[in-house]
């Protein structure tokens, strides 16, 4: 009865019976919920580990802030636990400071420090300091000194090191087992353009015995280092450090004021195209200086140690790409080389041998960071780290990048100057 009914509905159903076969004929869709690909808005927040907080703040959630870094770093060497609060310290400066290069034109930071009156404030190299030089310089100082643990700081924009009882004046702060030297703001002259800049910085132990003084205590080799690293303020803002664990890398969230880690382990390559050099007193560098820096740019580096130049001449290696970057600050320029790979180099010339980098600020802490990352760093004789500190101020001839490039400066040196001819 029921059977009957159906056909009876069918055949009353108004289909034309050509338009029946081809519905008929249509294949049959199997949605196949595996291989559909559906992309809401939902998805691709997770995907890129973007989550809404409130309507104008985003999160990381998976990605790691430099202070849990730290304290995973550091737990596994129980010697340096304590520093923790100081890289805290550090990296909240390095936050400060960056904010306030966003703000150089619209808060009148820019131009030079004027004291008391209207003379313009001098360091102790001659140098004549800009605004942020010395406010960069003060938020160190307080930040680094009232963490606990450090008792010394020394700043390339002090005549002598100062001791954190006097900083904070307050004894208390005396017995801190750090000693922390820094250039507070490295390519200063780009404050005003809005070009890149950065703040260097090193970390060592006081001496174990004996009352701690700020001389002696800033005054140790580079191979003592225990920590390294700078802080670049550009597009974006990068803290790059190694605690002698690697190179790691990372970078400002402004939205939420973190650091969160963004490449570990870096390494720079062994060779590579980038070359760093300010050339204007190319005339006054040292003849091997000259040769090396010719051939660089040439794409011709020679090379000394073949066996087969049994006439003692230089074989001619192999055209190799080359490019040439400069931004006028240190911190900019090694950062570039440490991921493209190459060669920086301030040397010395006739009038001043020893160039213009500091030892103890600049060339110390960017050339543990660099064999940290498995480059080099020489003032073309001599490792930089195990170059005494005399004065504080110090200066040295500095080369520093990819094995390949400056192992062949140091090379070219080691060359009696007429066999290059
Ligand atoms: P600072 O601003 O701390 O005095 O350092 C400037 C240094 C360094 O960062 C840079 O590489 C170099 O001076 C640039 O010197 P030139 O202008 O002579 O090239
Ligand atoms: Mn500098
Ligand atoms: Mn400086």
């Amino acid at each position: 009865m029921i059977f009957l009914l159906i056909l009876s509905l069918i055949a009353s159903f108004p289909l034309k019976s050509d338009a029946f076969t081809d519905l008929m004929r249509r294949p049959i869709i199997r949605h196949s919920f595996t291989s559909k690909v559906v992309t809401t808005d939902k998805q691709i927040d997770q995907k890129v580990s973007i989550k809404p907080l409130s309507s104008n703040t985003v999160v990381n959630y998976d990605k790691k802030t430099f202070r849990r870094f730290a304290q995973v770093e550091l737990y596994r060497t129980s010697e340096l636990e304590k520093l923790f609060p100081n890289l805290c310290s550090l990296e909240k400066a390095c936050r400060d400071i960056s904010k306030l290069m966003r703000r150089i034109a619209t808060d009148s930071l820019s131009g030079n420090h004027q004291l008391l009156g209207s003379e313009q404030s001098v360091n102790i190299q001659g140098e004549t300091q800009k605004k942020l030089d010395v406010v960069a310089n003060r938020i160190l100082k307080i930040a680094l000194c009232c963490s606990g643990e450090v008792s010394v700081v020394a700043s390339e924009e002090e005549d002598i090191p100062c001791a954190c009882s006097e900083v904070t004046d307050n004894g208390a702060f005396s017995g801190g087992e750090y000693a922390v030297v820094f250039d507070p703001l490295d390519g200063s002259s780009n404050i005003d353009s809005g070009l890149p800049t950065g703040t260097i910085f090193g970390i060592y132990r006081n001496p174990r015995y004996g009352p701690i003084d700020p001389l002696t205590t800033s005054k140790q080799r580079g191979s003592e280092l225990l920590v390294s690293g700078y802080c670049l303020y550009s597009a974006s803002t990068h803290l790059v450090i190694t605690m002698r664990n690697g190179v790691h890398m990372f970078t400002l969230d402004d939205v939420n004021d973190e650091f969160y880690l963004t490449r570990s382990n870096i390494q720079v390559p062994s060779h590579g195209p980038v070359y760093s050099f300010n050339d204007v007193h190319e005339s006054k560098w040292h003849e091997g200086v000259g040769n090396f820096y010719r051939d660089l740019k040439s794409g011709h580096l020679k090379t000394f140690s073949d066996p087969s130049s049994d006439d003692g001449a230089p074989i001619k290696k192999k055209k190799a790409p080359r490019t040439s970057r400069y931004f006028g600050a240190l911190v900019a320029d090694v950062h570039n080389i440490l991921f493209h790979g190459g060669i920086y180099g301030y040397p010395g010339t006739t009038s001043s041998p020893k160039g213009k980098l500091r030892l103890l600020y600049e060339a110390n802490p960017i050339a543990l960071l660099m064999e940290q990352a498995n480059g080099m760093a020489t003032n073309g004789v001599q490792r930089i780290l195990d170059l005494p500190v005399k004065d504080i101020h110090d200066r040295t001839p500095l080369f520093v990048g990819s094995r390949d490039e400056v192992s062949s400066l140091a090379q070219y040196l080691q060359q009696p100057q007429k066999s290059l001819e």
